[in-house]
């Protein structure tokens, strides 16, 4: 869940150190280390959730891939984190908790990050997430704001986690299709984030709750853009689009076509079930990056050397207002 609202309510923070916070719709906080001056930031984020997958150890790398993803979007470098988890007092095995924990420790240490600790707390419903710190130069500090017309999009994942997680809580999920979720989950974005790094790239952000096109929406909004987004060009999870059309959908969904609606236009026809399935909530989901067209050669160039895939997506067409073109 997005607390901007409710925080957005709290006195604004004067403090010259803090370039972004929870009045923003940036993907986490940041701190300038050494001053309104200094030239070295801390980005910091969190979140948890229930289980998506009932692999306790895919489940706890997802949570710490999750979370580190909002690290990686705004180029930071992760170093630290701590780990929030609910777990019953009674009905189950230790063994599950000490697998999710297990793989939180193991995607953190593929991060570089290290745990430093963590708080439990007895809940009916397991829960797991982590509070992950990074680090970053101020001249390499990456958001969501600074995509400019001309610029090309890139998606570093394809789409389809809620839908995939909705069907293997209804038993409706193949094989194939589970590990190609469990894969999708835990892959971290740290190899597209250091092709961002590598060329210097100014605008990007990462594809959760709100849907690829609800970041984009914020990515147009923040950057008071047009964007142009081809449908068919996004990669899809394997099943989601019949999973999607079948009806196995989050709840997720409404509320981000309430969070686009403003800015959406669907130009031509369009399955409506793909465009719903470009609102479904994600989990660990990829970098939606905003490529200059001058980087663009070299920006593919940093991602084949790091074996990192992306799609080209669309492209920003427009400046002065915000808006998405769906075609
Ligand atoms: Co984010």
């Amino acid at each position: 869940m997005d607390l901007s609202q409710v925080l957005g309510g709290l006195p604004p923070n004067t403090d010259p150190r803090v370039l972004a916070d929870y009045r923003g719709a940036s993907d986490a906080g940041v701190y300038l280390l050494d001053g309104p001056d200094g030239r070295d930031a801390l980005v910091q984020s969190v979140d948890f959730f229930t289980p998506i997958v009932d692999d306790p150890y895919i489940y706890g790398a997802a949570a710490a891939a999750n979370s580190l993803s909002d690290l990686y979007a705004m180029g930071a470098t992760p170093i630290t984190a701590l780990a929030i988890v609910g777990f019953p007092k009674k009905g189950l095995d230790f063994a599950i908790l000490a697998e999710m924990l297990r793989g939180g420790h193991d995607k953190l240490h593929e991060a570089g990050a290290v745990l430093l600790g963590g708080h439990t707390v007895q809940d009916d419903e397991i829960k797991l997430g982590y509070a992950v710190t990074g680090r970053v130069g101020r001249e390499d500090l990456v958001t969501n704001r600074e995509a400019r017309k001309g610029d090309r999009l890139y998606l570093t994942k394809p789409i389809g986690t809620g839908v995939l997680a909705t069907a293997l809580k209804k038993k409706k999920l193949g094989e194939d299709a589970n590990l190609a979720l469990h894969r999708n989950l835990v892959s971290l974005n740290r190899a597209a984030s250091e092709a961002m790094l590598a060329v210097g790239i100014a605008s990007a952000t990462d594809v959760t709750g709100f849907g690829l096109l609800g970041h984009a929406a914020e990515m147009a909004r923040g950057s008071n853009v047009a964007l142009e987004v081809e449908a068919l060009a996004v990669p899809i999870l394997p099943d989601a689009l019949r999973l999607q059309a079948k009806g196995y959908v989050t709840g997720g969904l409404r509320t981000n076509r309430r969070y686009v609606d403003d800015v959406l236009h669907i130009e031509g026809v369009l399955d409506r079930n793909l465009v719903d399935l470009l609102l479904d909530p994600q989990t660990s989901g990829g970098l939606l990056i905003a490529v200059a067209e001058a980087k663009e050669s070299r920006f593919r160039q940093a991602l084949t050397e790091r074996q990192a895939a992306a799609a080209r997506i669309g492209r920003v067409v427009g400046q002065g207002s915000a808006k998405i073109v769906l075609r």
